[in-house]
């Protein structure tokens, strides 16, 4: 039996990304749900053989990039669902942002200079709560510099199979942008409300 399941996404038509290329990462995500699968239950059945424990420590490096592009994706689409809305001016993110930045503009600015990091990863807004603070970083892949056990509040995919049925590489920031517009805010909110 499975241990993880694929999530379905309820997405509405979004301005600037096409139903294609969505449709296209959506197979993609489907693969790391498919792989962190494989390599818990192939663990399984090596430990029940006599199998090189080299190759099972092997299988098990693999897991973090498998389990990270699972779960990152998840963020990505689901921060999509129910369509765009706006950030909430009274909520306790927008309180938090201005704080730290001066404005939420302020914030998105520095999401979208992360985001143009060169490479394959992800640009992420994090809420650390042991600080109280908001922290984006750059993750390469999915799995390389994640920040142990702060939320993830907003996941920017920057792979190049995200936007490449719409988007030159040297057009990356429309993506970018494309992708900020159409959060839905009353979803990012509630993983904030969550973190804290
Ligand atoms: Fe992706």
């Amino acid at each position: 039996m499975d241990t993880f399941k694929a999530k379905e996404f309820n997405l509405p038509n979004i301005d600037g990304i096409s139903v294609s290329q969505i449709e296209e990462h959506l197979k993609l995500y489907k693969g790391y749900v498919t792989h962190s699968n494989k390599i818990v239950s192939q663990i399984e059945e090596w430990k029940k053989t006599d199998t090189d424990p080299y190759l099972i420590s092997e299988l098990r490096r693999r897991f973090g990039f498998e389990f990270d592009g699972m779960r990152s994706h998840e963020y990505y689409f689901g921060a999509l669902e129910g369509g765009l809305n706006p950030i909430n001016q009274e909520s306790g993110l927008s309180k938090k942002i201005t704080e730290q930045f001066g404005s939420f503009e302020n914030a998105m600015s520095e999401l979208k200079n992360v985001a143009m990091t060169r490479g394959s990863g992800w640009a992420i807004m994090y809420f650390d709560k042991e600080y109280g603070r908001i922290q984006i970083a750059w993750i390469d892949e999915h799995h390389l510099g994640h920040l142990s056990s702060l939320q993830i509040i907003i996941a920017i995919d920057m792979w190049e199979h995200a936007f490449m049925v719409d988007y030159l590489p040297s057009e990356k920031l429309k993506y970018i942008e494309s992708y900020i517009k159409a959060l839905n805010f009353k979803v990012v909110e509630s993983w904030f409300d969550k973190a804290i």
